[in-house]
Protein backbone atom coordinates (compact mmCIF):
# COMPACT_ATOMS: atom_id res chain seq x y z
CA UNK A 1 0.00 0.00 0.00
CA UNK A 2 1.30 4.05 -0.52
CA UNK A 3 -1.43 5.98 1.00
CA UNK A 4 1.24 8.64 1.13
CA UNK A 5 1.45 8.62 -2.63
CA UNK A 6 -2.46 8.96 -3.18
CA UNK A 7 -3.05 11.68 -0.70
CA UNK A 8 -2.22 14.56 -3.07
CA UNK A 9 -4.72 16.00 -5.27
CA UNK A 10 -3.27 15.04 -8.48
CA UNK A 11 -4.70 15.75 -11.90
CA UNK A 12 -5.22 11.59 -12.36
CA UNK A 13 -7.06 11.70 -8.72
CA UNK A 14 -9.20 14.95 -9.75
CA UNK A 15 -9.85 13.13 -13.07
CA UNK A 16 -10.55 10.01 -11.66
CA UNK A 17 -13.20 11.25 -8.58
CA UNK A 18 -14.77 13.57 -10.75
CA UNK A 19 -17.85 11.62 -11.54
CA UNK A 20 -18.30 10.92 -7.87
CA UNK A 21 -17.82 14.68 -6.83
CA UNK A 22 -20.88 15.31 -9.59
CA UNK A 23 -23.03 13.33 -7.10
CA UNK A 24 -22.13 15.73 -4.25
CA UNK A 25 -21.81 19.10 -5.77
CA UNK A 26 -24.92 20.80 -4.34
CA UNK A 27 -24.18 20.23 -1.13
CA UNK A 28 -20.38 19.73 -0.51
CA UNK A 29 -18.04 23.07 -1.70
CA UNK A 30 -15.52 22.66 -4.36
CA UNK A 31 -13.16 24.13 -2.17
CA UNK A 32 -13.24 20.79 -0.18
CA UNK A 33 -13.22 18.37 -2.29
CA UNK A 34 -9.50 18.22 -2.50
CA UNK A 35 -9.48 17.09 1.13
CA UNK A 36 -12.31 14.25 0.42
CA UNK A 37 -11.16 13.43 -2.92
CA UNK A 38 -7.71 11.73 -2.18
CA UNK A 39 -9.28 9.90 0.51
CA UNK A 40 -12.28 8.50 -1.56
CA UNK A 41 -10.03 7.55 -4.24
CA UNK A 42 -7.85 5.26 -1.83
CA UNK A 43 -10.49 3.72 0.14
CA UNK A 44 -13.03 2.46 -3.24
CA UNK A 45 -9.29 1.18 -4.21
CA UNK A 46 -8.51 -0.19 -1.01
CA UNK A 47 -11.78 -1.78 -0.42
CA UNK A 48 -11.43 -3.73 -4.04
CA UNK A 49 -7.98 -4.91 -2.61
CA UNK A 50 -10.06 -6.65 0.74
CA UNK A 51 -12.96 -7.73 -0.76
CA UNK A 52 -14.46 -5.53 1.71
CA UNK A 53 -17.84 -4.02 1.43
CA UNK A 54 -18.96 -0.59 3.27
CA UNK A 55 -22.44 -0.45 4.88
CA UNK A 56 -23.45 3.21 5.53
CA UNK A 57 -26.35 4.54 7.66
CA UNK A 58 -28.34 7.26 6.23
CA UNK A 59 -26.80 9.63 8.50
CA UNK A 60 -23.41 9.47 6.89
CA UNK A 61 -21.68 12.76 5.55
CA UNK A 62 -22.21 12.79 1.69
CA UNK A 63 -18.56 12.42 0.98
CA UNK A 64 -19.04 9.14 2.67
CA UNK A 65 -22.59 8.30 1.82
CA UNK A 66 -22.68 8.78 -2.00
CA UNK A 67 -18.79 8.75 -2.42
CA UNK A 68 -17.55 5.66 -0.67
CA UNK A 69 -20.69 3.96 0.50
CA UNK A 70 -21.86 0.33 -1.26
CA UNK A 71 -24.82 -0.61 0.47
CA UNK A 72 -26.77 2.39 2.21
CA UNK A 73 -30.10 2.59 3.84
CA UNK A 74 -31.79 2.49 7.63
CA UNK A 75 -31.00 -0.16 10.16
CA UNK A 76 -33.46 -2.73 9.03
CA UNK A 77 -32.08 -2.21 5.30
CA UNK A 78 -28.12 -2.60 7.02
CA UNK A 79 -28.93 -5.36 8.72
CA UNK A 80 -30.85 -7.13 5.82
CA UNK A 81 -27.90 -6.28 3.74
CA UNK A 82 -25.32 -7.50 6.37
CA UNK A 83 -26.82 -10.70 5.86
CA UNK A 84 -26.49 -10.82 1.85
CA UNK A 85 -23.20 -9.55 1.43
CA UNK A 86 -20.72 -11.88 -0.18
CA UNK A 87 -17.89 -9.77 1.10
CA UNK A 88 -15.17 -11.22 3.15
CA UNK A 89 -14.71 -7.90 5.20
CA UNK A 90 -17.68 -5.75 6.35
CA UNK A 91 -16.95 -2.12 7.58
CA UNK A 92 -20.06 -0.20 9.61
CA UNK A 93 -19.98 3.09 8.69
CA UNK A 94 -22.48 4.09 11.33
CA UNK A 95 -22.26 3.37 14.72
CA UNK A 96 -21.49 0.64 16.97
CA UNK A 97 -24.91 -1.26 17.68
CA UNK A 98 -24.88 -1.49 14.02
CA UNK A 99 -21.73 -3.11 13.46
CA UNK A 100 -22.57 -5.29 16.45
CA UNK A 101 -25.83 -6.79 14.49
CA UNK A 102 -23.71 -7.35 11.23
CA UNK A 103 -21.14 -9.19 13.23
CA UNK A 104 -23.74 -11.56 14.71
CA UNK A 105 -25.20 -12.42 11.16
CA UNK A 106 -21.80 -12.72 9.88
CA UNK A 107 -19.60 -14.31 12.94
CA UNK A 108 -17.81 -15.60 10.17
CA UNK A 109 -16.79 -12.40 8.75
CA UNK A 110 -14.28 -9.50 9.91
CA UNK A 111 -16.20 -6.79 10.58
CA UNK A 112 -14.67 -3.23 11.64
CA UNK A 113 -15.56 -0.17 13.52
CA UNK A 114 -13.69 2.95 12.14
CA UNK A 115 -14.18 4.25 15.59
CA UNK A 116 -15.07 2.22 18.65
CA UNK A 117 -16.42 5.10 20.54
CA UNK A 118 -18.81 5.72 18.31
CA UNK A 119 -21.98 4.76 20.52
CA UNK A 120 -25.84 5.94 20.73
CA UNK A 121 -27.30 7.69 23.79
CA UNK A 122 -30.15 4.81 23.28
CA UNK A 123 -27.85 1.81 23.55
CA UNK A 124 -25.77 3.33 26.61
CA UNK A 125 -29.31 4.04 28.42
CA UNK A 126 -30.43 0.07 29.57
CA UNK A 127 -28.05 -2.83 30.59
CA UNK A 128 -28.85 -6.70 30.05
CA UNK A 129 -29.43 -6.30 34.12
CA UNK A 130 -32.05 -3.79 33.72
CA UNK A 131 -33.43 -6.04 31.08
CA UNK A 132 -33.71 -9.25 33.90
CA UNK A 133 -35.27 -6.69 36.40
CA UNK A 134 -38.01 -5.46 33.86
CA UNK A 135 -38.87 -9.15 33.15
CA UNK A 136 -39.27 -9.93 36.82
CA UNK A 137 -41.62 -6.90 37.19
CA UNK A 138 -43.80 -7.54 34.70
CA UNK A 139 -43.58 -11.84 34.22
CA UNK A 140 -44.61 -13.21 31.21
CA UNK A 141 -44.63 -10.23 28.24
CA UNK A 142 -42.11 -10.50 25.62
CA UNK A 143 -39.60 -8.39 25.73
CA UNK A 144 -39.05 -5.97 22.06
CA UNK A 145 -35.94 -4.72 21.67
CA UNK A 146 -35.08 -1.62 19.77
CA UNK A 147 -31.99 -2.74 17.27
CA UNK A 148 -30.46 0.41 18.83
CA UNK A 149 -28.89 -1.60 21.88
CA UNK A 150 -26.03 -3.62 23.12
CA UNK A 151 -26.01 -7.48 22.53
CA UNK A 152 -25.74 -8.04 25.47
CA UNK A 153 -29.44 -6.42 25.91
CA UNK A 154 -30.64 -7.73 22.75
CA UNK A 155 -29.54 -11.22 24.49
CA UNK A 156 -32.36 -10.83 27.07
CA UNK A 157 -34.59 -9.94 24.42
CA UNK A 158 -37.41 -11.98 23.03
CA UNK A 159 -37.23 -10.02 19.41
CA UNK A 160 -35.72 -6.94 18.01
CA UNK A 161 -37.56 -4.20 15.61
CA UNK A 162 -36.18 -1.00 14.26
CA UNK A 163 -38.46 2.06 13.19
CA UNK A 164 -39.42 0.72 10.22
CA UNK A 165 -41.08 -2.52 11.33
CA UNK A 166 -41.87 -1.57 14.93
CA UNK A 167 -45.86 -1.84 14.64
CA UNK A 168 -45.90 -5.01 12.45
CA UNK A 169 -43.29 -6.84 15.11
CA UNK A 170 -44.96 -6.00 18.36
CA UNK A 171 -48.23 -6.88 16.69
CA UNK A 172 -46.87 -10.38 15.83
CA UNK A 173 -46.49 -11.61 18.91
CA UNK A 174 -50.15 -11.95 19.19
CA UNK A 175 -50.01 -11.11 23.14
CA UNK A 176 -52.11 -8.50 24.51
CA UNK A 177 -49.21 -6.36 26.40
CA UNK A 178 -45.06 -6.46 25.40
CA UNK A 179 -42.36 -4.71 27.46
CA UNK A 180 -40.74 -1.86 24.52
CA UNK A 181 -36.57 -0.91 25.01
CA UNK A 182 -35.26 1.39 25.30
CA UNK A 183 -36.54 4.76 23.33
CA UNK A 184 -39.82 5.74 25.17
CA UNK A 185 -40.65 7.89 22.13
CA UNK A 186 -40.34 4.93 19.56
CA UNK A 187 -42.61 2.85 22.26
CA UNK A 188 -45.26 5.98 22.75
CA UNK A 189 -45.24 6.25 18.98
CA UNK A 190 -45.73 2.34 18.58
CA UNK A 191 -48.87 2.60 21.43
CA UNK A 192 -50.35 5.11 19.03
CA UNK A 193 -50.55 2.83 16.35
CA UNK A 194 -51.70 -0.16 17.90
CA UNK A 195 -54.20 -1.54 20.43
CA UNK A 196 -51.48 -3.55 22.46
CA UNK A 197 -50.57 -2.42 25.41
CA UNK A 198 -46.40 -0.89 26.05
CA UNK A 199 -44.57 -1.16 28.58
CA UNK A 200 -41.64 1.52 28.01
CA UNK A 201 -38.32 2.29 29.42
CA UNK A 202 -37.31 6.01 30.08
CA UNK A 203 -34.18 6.00 26.56
CA UNK A 204 -34.27 8.60 24.49
CA UNK A 205 -32.16 9.80 21.58
CA UNK A 206 -30.35 12.59 22.21
CA UNK A 207 -30.61 14.00 18.69
CA UNK A 208 -34.12 13.87 18.68
CA UNK A 209 -35.09 14.97 22.02
CA UNK A 210 -34.00 18.31 21.12
CA UNK A 211 -36.72 18.93 18.63
CA UNK A 212 -39.70 21.04 19.34
CA UNK A 213 -42.97 21.99 18.19
CA UNK A 214 -42.10 25.63 18.68
CA UNK A 215 -39.77 25.51 16.16
CA UNK A 216 -41.97 23.28 13.89
CA UNK A 217 -44.98 26.14 14.16
CA UNK A 218 -41.86 28.55 13.57
CA UNK A 219 -41.20 27.13 10.15
CA UNK A 220 -45.00 26.31 9.34
CA UNK A 221 -45.41 29.98 9.80
CA UNK A 222 -42.57 30.60 7.19
CA UNK A 223 -43.91 28.66 4.42
CA UNK A 224 -46.95 27.91 3.96
CA UNK A 225 -45.94 24.83 1.57
CA UNK A 226 -44.15 22.65 3.92
CA UNK A 227 -43.95 19.53 4.65
CA UNK A 228 -42.98 17.84 8.05
CA UNK A 229 -41.95 14.79 8.49
CA UNK A 230 -40.24 13.16 11.45
CA UNK A 231 -38.61 10.30 13.22
CA UNK A 232 -39.98 8.27 15.55
CA UNK A 233 -37.39 8.65 18.35
CA UNK A 234 -38.46 12.18 18.45
CA UNK A 235 -41.36 13.27 21.20
CA UNK A 236 -44.88 12.70 21.24
CA UNK A 237 -46.00 15.93 20.70
CA UNK A 238 -43.41 16.23 17.61
CA UNK A 239 -44.64 13.66 16.29
CA UNK A 240 -47.96 14.79 16.67
CA UNK A 241 -47.06 18.35 14.67
CA UNK A 242 -45.69 16.14 11.77
CA UNK A 243 -47.49 15.71 8.81
CA UNK A 244 -45.42 12.05 8.45
CA UNK A 245 -43.68 9.56 10.66
CA UNK A 246 -41.15 7.29 9.68
CA UNK A 247 -37.76 5.33 9.87
CA UNK A 248 -34.73 7.26 8.06
CA UNK A 249 -35.27 5.71 4.80
CA UNK A 250 -39.39 5.73 5.12
CA UNK A 251 -38.77 9.60 4.82
CA UNK A 252 -36.56 9.76 2.28
CA UNK A 253 -38.63 7.40 0.24
CA UNK A 254 -41.68 9.85 1.67
CA UNK A 255 -39.58 12.98 -0.13
CA UNK A 256 -38.72 11.22 -3.57
CA UNK A 257 -42.19 10.00 -4.51
CA UNK A 258 -43.51 13.49 -2.95
CA UNK A 259 -41.03 16.04 -4.00
CA UNK A 260 -42.44 18.69 -1.80
CA UNK A 261 -41.15 22.10 -2.47
CA UNK A 262 -40.21 22.88 1.12
CA UNK A 263 -39.70 20.51 3.90
CA UNK A 264 -38.23 19.95 6.91
CA UNK A 265 -36.90 16.67 7.92
CA UNK A 266 -37.27 16.70 11.45
CA UNK A 267 -33.75 13.92 12.39
CA UNK A 268 -30.01 13.84 12.04
CA UNK A 269 -29.17 16.92 9.38
CA UNK A 270 -26.42 15.01 7.57
CA UNK A 271 -29.79 12.74 5.81
CA UNK A 272 -30.97 15.77 4.56
CA UNK A 273 -27.63 17.01 2.55
CA UNK A 274 -27.69 13.23 1.02
CA UNK A 275 -31.10 13.47 -0.17
CA UNK A 276 -30.79 17.15 -1.36
CA UNK A 277 -27.68 15.93 -3.62
CA UNK A 278 -30.41 13.73 -5.31
CA UNK A 279 -33.07 16.47 -5.34
CA UNK A 280 -31.77 19.32 -6.38
CA UNK A 281 -35.94 20.79 -7.15
CA UNK A 282 -36.71 20.11 -2.97
CA UNK A 283 -35.62 23.00 -0.66
CA UNK A 284 -34.60 21.68 2.92
CA UNK A 285 -35.25 23.70 5.73
CA UNK A 286 -33.27 22.59 8.43
CA UNK A 287 -31.65 23.38 11.91
CA UNK A 288 -28.50 20.84 12.06
CA UNK A 289 -28.83 18.72 15.06
CA UNK A 290 -26.56 16.37 14.14
CA UNK A 291 -25.34 13.02 16.14
CA UNK A 292 -22.10 13.52 17.41
CA UNK A 293 -21.56 9.46 17.50
CA UNK A 294 -22.03 9.21 13.81
CA UNK A 295 -20.16 12.01 13.32
CA UNK A 296 -17.10 9.97 14.71
CA UNK A 297 -16.72 8.07 11.21
CA UNK A 298 -14.94 10.26 9.10
CA UNK A 299 -12.90 9.18 5.30
CA UNK A 300 -9.56 9.15 7.06
CA UNK A 301 -10.83 6.55 9.88
CA UNK A 302 -12.13 4.32 7.46
CA UNK A 303 -9.29 4.09 5.12
CA UNK A 304 -7.38 3.51 8.29
CA UNK A 305 -9.23 0.67 9.10
CA UNK A 306 -9.13 -1.15 5.89
CA UNK A 307 -5.62 -0.66 5.98
CA UNK A 308 -4.87 -2.43 9.09
CA UNK A 309 -8.43 -4.02 9.45
CA UNK A 310 -8.39 -3.17 12.70
CA UNK A 311 -10.28 -2.29 15.15
CA UNK A 312 -12.84 -5.81 14.61
CA UNK A 313 -15.95 -5.96 16.54
CA UNK A 314 -16.08 -9.21 18.24
CA UNK A 315 -18.81 -10.56 20.81
CA UNK A 316 -18.81 -12.94 23.29
CA UNK A 317 -20.26 -16.20 21.95
CA UNK A 318 -22.56 -17.17 24.16
CA UNK A 319 -24.22 -13.65 24.18
CA UNK A 320 -23.48 -13.58 19.71
CA UNK A 321 -25.74 -17.02 19.91
CA UNK A 322 -28.74 -15.43 21.71
CA UNK A 323 -28.88 -12.08 20.52
CA UNK A 324 -28.54 -13.21 16.78
CA UNK A 325 -31.97 -15.58 17.52
CA UNK A 326 -33.84 -11.96 18.83
CA UNK A 327 -31.97 -10.57 15.43
CA UNK A 328 -33.06 -13.31 13.09
CA UNK A 329 -36.78 -13.12 14.60
CA UNK A 330 -37.06 -9.62 13.48
CA UNK A 331 -35.46 -9.82 10.20
CA UNK A 332 -37.79 -13.09 9.59
CA UNK A 333 -41.13 -10.80 10.70
CA UNK A 334 -39.98 -8.26 8.25
P1 LIG B 1 -33.29 4.11 11.37
O1 LIG B 1 -33.49 2.67 11.67
O2 LIG B 1 -34.58 4.82 11.05
O3 LIG B 1 -32.24 4.30 10.33
O4 LIG B 1 -32.80 4.85 12.71
C1 LIG B 1 -31.57 4.62 13.29
C2 LIG B 1 -31.18 5.72 14.17
O5 LIG B 1 -30.23 5.60 14.91
C3 LIG B 1 -31.98 6.92 14.17
O6 LIG B 1 -31.50 7.82 15.08
FE1 LIG C 1 -28.37 6.92 18.62
FE2 LIG C 1 -29.76 9.14 18.25
FE3 LIG C 1 -27.36 8.95 17.17
FE4 LIG C 1 -29.42 7.50 16.20
S1 LIG C 1 -29.18 9.72 16.16
S2 LIG C 1 -27.33 6.77 16.63
S3 LIG C 1 -30.52 7.07 18.09
S4 LIG C 1 -27.83 8.96 19.38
Amino acid sequence: MTTTETLDYTKEIARSTAPLYDRVKTVIPEAEWPVHAPYVAAINRVKKERNAVILAHNYMTPEIFHCVGDLCGDSLALAKMAQETDAEVIVLAGVHFMAETAKLLNPEKIVLMPDMDAGCSLASSITGADVRALRAAHPGRPVVTYVNTSAEVKAESDICCTSSNAVKIVESLGVDEVIMIPDEYLAGFVASQTDVKIIPWQGHCVVHEAFTVEEIEEYRGMYDDIAVIAHPECPGDVLNAADFVGSTSAMINWVRTRKPKHVFMVTECSMSDNVAAEEPEVEFIRPCNLCPYMKMITLPKILDCLETLEPRVEIDEDVAMRAKIAVERMVAAS
